[in-house]
């Protein structure tokens, strides 16, 4: 993907410094503009030894120009640039689809006829033009002290002897393996050596319950299921393979679905082999097998639309949604993504905190850094153990220079003070990202100051489970900044605000956000249910992907994520984001984070312009009730707030359920 914009690299020095010049912006150090347009540049701070990808909006938008006006070329060029064992037919339109019911099912297909691998993209060809010495994953443990160095060559190997063990047991190209381990750099291998064989991989956080494990599994089927014996995170030791053995049974038992082994692997800094509970015939040590495995394993070519993985996630309502991803474009969005969002060049260390379990870990973690050949470091633990300063001492050990993390981790982390932060130099970070939920601005003025010095530009990057990899957000270094906006829409990516009627609304508006035309990332369907798939994304506005959220796009062209759009509150006719009324309470310095949920009003309550918006009741509460991604679950808020007490509806998914109770005694008082 080096040499993919040629007028990147062809550009006179000259007319690159007068584009960066041009972007200097006063308010970068003096008053900070917290208010809604006014804008923050890194411009000429970011830059390190090397100029970013993408230099100023004027490019992005010559290329984004070309990215929907010409797909083809565009999307060519940079799949080109990936290995394929047979390319996609010239002849075909690269992608064809179908996004209107009206016209019949909905499908997406991009490369036709091509035939490729994304393990072998990600890992044998960093190894077979000579970077096979390159770390590929720098792993930290949960304690101090506690880590490993894996190359490039490293993970190739290991990822083979996964994939010949796999293949011994009769796991073949279309099979499901189900994943439930923590984060240490053999969950990855795993994913990869699924990859590798055409296996469709499904990871299952291991931070979800037994009963979770086993919904999932009764619904994928997996030939069987890998697992670890415990981890440490923080002070806890989380037995992993207890609840794994508990979701098989109940898959068995209730379910009558049967996973004919568990792979276990042995994590010796958590708890001893001989302290697991162990069932012969179904359970094995991975160390047992595994290491005894051949290093060289032949890559399945699969074609374009073949099935890579799916990955669970909730709905508001139903069970959970298996959401499919295809190898050719998953690939070459994810890969794509990394590279111009976070400018990533050939000397950064990358570091994503988010768990595997989740689309940012599968994305931005397992395949993007992988396919771009990237260095990343995989932790263990968590933000604030042993102290809230780890992720600093993680950056300085490693010298990370790109940094991703969600806004529920930067509020926590403030909350702890600067002094965790200052203790450590940082000097290494170039680049700082979000992901997962709007951030509000008195977060984002904290880790653009305190965090980044004021030296490195946010990228806020929204997208989803289903888009694959991500959607709207600024290109590091490339354009102004607003505390709080998403920014911009990657390339070939079209968004658009619609009415209540489903009318594409023009100019500074705001409305349902929906996206007009495929992208490579996205989900191609629902695992065993396309019908819900064409439900839940295609129904409700003909022609375009729904995608749940409000938006609103601002005079520059700036989108601000408004929440989802079942989040909305209406006050006497008024459509008020739950995101903005936070945003407005997390300002005040005795709040560390919010959470807004409207309840019904008696009728003729007062309405001021200007004064509407205000909040009629305030709780203070020690906790929100959010899943363990993150997330505020705001419909159980609503249902608190509403006295409905026994509709609070699966709680099963929320990362510390007794945060409700605490929720309810505070309402009564
Ligand atoms: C929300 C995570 C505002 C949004 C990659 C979306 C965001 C849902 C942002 C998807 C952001 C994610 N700003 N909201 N930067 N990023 N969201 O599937 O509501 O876990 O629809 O994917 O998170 O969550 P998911």
């Amino acid at each position: 993907l080096r040499h993919l914009v040629p007028y990147t690299t062809s550009r006179s020095t000259e007319a690159v410094q007068d584009d960066v010049s041009s972007r200097v912006c006063s308010s970068a150090g003096g008053d900070k503009p917290h208010g809604k347009n006014e804008a923050v540049d890194v411009g000429t701070a970011f830059h390190r030894n090397h100029w970013p990808h993408i230099l100023s909006r004027k490019q992005y938008e010559a290329m984004y120009r070309w990215s929907v006006e010409d797909p083809q070329s565009f999307w060519g060029s940079i799949a080109a640039q990936l290995h394929w064992e047979r390319p996609w037919d010239k002849g075909q339109p690269i992608c064809s689809y179908n996004f209107n019911l009206d016209k019949g099912p909905i499908y997406v297909k991009w490369f036709p006829g091509g035939r490729t691998n994304v393990c072998f993209n990600a890992l044998d060809r960093h190894v077979l033009s000579g970077n096979g010495n390159k770390a590929a994953i720098l792993f930290e443990g949960n304690d101090v002290g506690i880590d490993r160095r894996l190359t490039y060559q490293n993970m190739l190997e290991l990822v083979c002897q996964i994939a010949n063990y796999l293949r011994s047991l009769g796991v073949k190209k279309g099979d499901t393996v189900c994943i439930y381990m923590p984060m240490v750099p053999e969950l990855p291998a795993t994913m990869l050596a699924c990859a590798r064989i055409g296996a469709i991989h499904s990871v299952v956080f291991g931070g979800f319950s037994a009963e979770s494990l086993a919904g999932r599994m009764s619904d994928c089927r997996p030939k069987l299921l890998v697992t670890c014996n415990a981890v440490r995170r923080g002070a806890k030791v989380l037995n992993l393979k207890e609840i794994a053995d508990k979701a098989l049974e109940l898959c068995e038992k209730k379910e009558g679905v049967r996973v004919g082994q568990s792979l276990v692997f042995e994590n010796a800094n958590a708890t001893k082999r001989s302290d697991t509970a162990w069932k012969n015939g179904r359970d094995v040590w991975w160390q047992d097998v595994i290491p005894r495995q051949s290093k060289n394993a032949p890559v399945e070519w699969m074609d374009s639309e073949d099935p890579l993985f799916m990955l669970y996630t909730s709905g508001s309502t139903g069970k959970p949604k298996g959401v499919m991803h295809t190898v050719g474009g998953y690939m070459v969005y994810a890969a794509t993504t990394f590279k111009f969002t976070f400018d990533y060049h050939d000397d950064d260390v990358f570091w994503c905190t988010a768990d595997c379990g989740w689309i940012t870990g599968h994305t931005y973690l397992a395949y993007g850094p992988l396919l771009n050949g990237a260095t990343c470091v995989v932790f263990e633990g968590v933000p604030t153990y042993p102290d809230a300063g780890r992720c600093w001492q993680i950056v300085d050990k490693y010298k990370v220079s790109i940094f991703y993390t969600a806004p529920t981790a930067i509020r926590s982390m403030e909350k702890e003070g600067d002094r965790f932060v200052k203790k450590y130099s940082r000097k290494s970070l170039r680049v700082l990202g979000t992901v997962g939920e709007p951030i509000n601005p008195k977060a984002w003025w904290w880790y653009f100051d305190v965090v980044g010095d004021g030296r490195c530009p946010i990228v806020d990057t929204w997208w989803q489970t289903e888009t694959g990899g991500n959607m709207i957000s600024p290109m590091a270094g490339a354009w102004d900044l607003k505390p709080g906006s998403a920014t911009l829409p990657f390339f070939g990516v079209q968004p658009v605000l619609l009415d209540e009627k489903g009318r594409e609304k023009e100019g500074a508006t705001d409305g349902n956000l929906c996206i007009k035309a495929p992208w490579p990332g996205i989900a191609r369907t629902l695992f065993g249910d396309h019908e819900r798939f064409q439900q839940t994304y295609f129904s409700t506005y003909k022609g375009y992907y729904v995608t749940g959220d409000g938006a609103r796009r601002d005079e520059d062209g700036y989108i601000w994520l408004t929440g989802r759009t079942d989040d909305v509150i209406n006050v006497s006719g008024h459509r008020i984001s739950t995101s903005e009324v936070e945003a407005a309470l997390n300002a005040h310095p005795a709040c560390a984070e919010s959470a807004v949920v409207g309840f019904d009003h008696e009728k003729g309550v007062r309405s001021e312009i200007g004064g509407f918006a205000a909040p009629d009741v305030i709780h203070w509460a020690t906790g929100l009730p959010k899943t363990r991604s993150g997330k505020i679950m705001r419909r159980i808020l609503r249902k608190i707030a509403a006295n409905k007490l026994d509709e609070l509806g699966d709680v099963s998914s929320l990362a510390d359920p007794s945060v409700i109770d605490a929720l309810i005694k505070l309402k009564g008082k």
